[in-house]
Formats: structure tokens, C-alpha cells, sequence
């Protein structure tokens, strides 16, 4: 069965909260220095998430199989970034499909959304960073016609950890 895509709303507040939680525990999982994760992150995805569902510069997006949500979406509109030499574009933010429900074009189908939303609201083009060790996920953006543009490196300050610092969305979130 084909999954349906739909903007979320404000009754998806659960599975946006668990399923941003589960993206952000992934990336922990990979590099837990470089990607941060906190307590209670599915209340602070659920809000953040359904907050950004509103705003004519963000898409969040659902997809839906025989009644349940099984993935989402998230995207938004930046402006030019000179330190990135990066003009306006949409950014790709999160992308999740729940595992029973992989492998079968649903994580396809929700980037095409995604980026046609964003191409409609004016992007010229669409940029989203995955993590070097997610090698399914960059197979996926590749065969959708992405192409690798720029390679992030993290190295740690010596010593004991310094205070951290107050993130500019909510806990954990990537
Ligand atoms: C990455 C992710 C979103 C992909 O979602 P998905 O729904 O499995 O994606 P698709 O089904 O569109 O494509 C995945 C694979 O299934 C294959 N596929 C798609 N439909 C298929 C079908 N009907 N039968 C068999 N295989 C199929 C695709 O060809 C693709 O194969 P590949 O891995 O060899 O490239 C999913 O694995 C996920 O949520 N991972 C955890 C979160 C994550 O890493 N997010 C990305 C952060 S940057």
C-alpha cells in the first residue's frame, strides 16, 4: 500500500515528538560528542515541531499508512548565509520513517514533497547535511538526485568538556 503525505497538524504532535526524539538518539548514537541529545527531547520535538507546522517559512510533511503516521518530514526556507557561501535555499532538516515501514518509497516520497513545497514557496534549491556514518540515508539523497557538496569535520577541545552552551532550538533537536 502506498503511504499518503500530508502536512502535519496539530493532532501528530505524538508521533512528530517520538519520531524527532528517535532521529536525534540515531545521530547521538553515531557521534555522541558531536550530536547533542537531552531529557524529555520528545516533548521538546512534539512542540518545536507543530510550532514550525505553522510557519509559511517551514514544511513539515507526514506520512500515513492505513491510519498511522510512519514518517515525517522537515524542511524550511534560509536566507543567504555568506559564512556558508550558501545563497537563499530550503534546507532538508529531519527525514524519519518509522523502521517497520522502510523500504518501500515512503522515505522517497517524503523528500519529493518536502522539496517541492519548498520549490513552490520560491527555493532555488534544496541543501540538508547527513551524517558521514548514514550511509542508507546518502544512498537515498543520491539516487534522488542529490550531490555531495560539503564535508563537515568535528574535533574535540582537550581537557574536560566545557560548560554548554544554550541551543537555538529545543533540546536535542538537529
Ligand atoms: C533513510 C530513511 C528515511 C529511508 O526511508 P525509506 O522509507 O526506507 O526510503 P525508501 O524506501 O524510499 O528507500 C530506501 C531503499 O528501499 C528501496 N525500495 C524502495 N521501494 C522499494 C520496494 N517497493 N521494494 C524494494 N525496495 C524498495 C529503495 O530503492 C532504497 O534502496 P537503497 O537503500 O538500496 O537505496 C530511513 O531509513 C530512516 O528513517 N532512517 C533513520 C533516519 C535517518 O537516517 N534519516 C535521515 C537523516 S539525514
Amino acid at each position: 500500500m502506498v503511504a499518503a503525505i500530508r502536512p502535519a497538524g496539530p493532532g501528530d504532535g505524538e508521533p512528530l515528538g517520538r519520531m524527532g526524539a528517535a532521529l536525534a538518539r540515531q545521530h547521538h548514537d553515531f557521534d555522541g560528542d558531536r550530536f547533542m541529545v537531552s531529557d524529555g527531547i520528545e516533548e521538546g520535538y512534539r512542540r518545536w515541531l507543530l510550532k514550525e507546522a505553522e510557519s509559511t517559512e517551514a514544511v513539515v510533511v507526514v506520512a500515513e499508512l492505513d491510519g498511522q503516521v510512519v514518517g515525517y518530514g522537515y524542511g524550511r526556507l534560509e536566507g543567504k548565509d555568506w559564512n556558508r557561501l550558501l545563497d537563499r535555499h530550503g534546507e532538508l532538516v529531519d527525514l524519519w520513517v518509522e523502521p517497520q515501514a522502510r523500504k518501500a518509497g515512503v522515505g522517497a516520497a517524503l523528500v519529493e514533497d518536502v522539496a517541492r513545497r519548498l520549490f513552490e514557496r520560491g527555493a532555488p534549491r534544496l541543501v540538508l547535511s547527513t551524517s558521514s556514518k548514514n550511509h542508507t540515508a546518502q544512498r537515498l539523497f543520491t539516487r534522488l538526485g542529490f550531490r555531495p557538496t560539503m564535508l563537515e569535520m568535528t574535533r574535540e577541545a582537550p581537557g574536560p568538556p566545557p560548560a554548554p552552551t544554550s541551543p537555538r532550538r529545543p533540546p536535542g533537536a538537529r
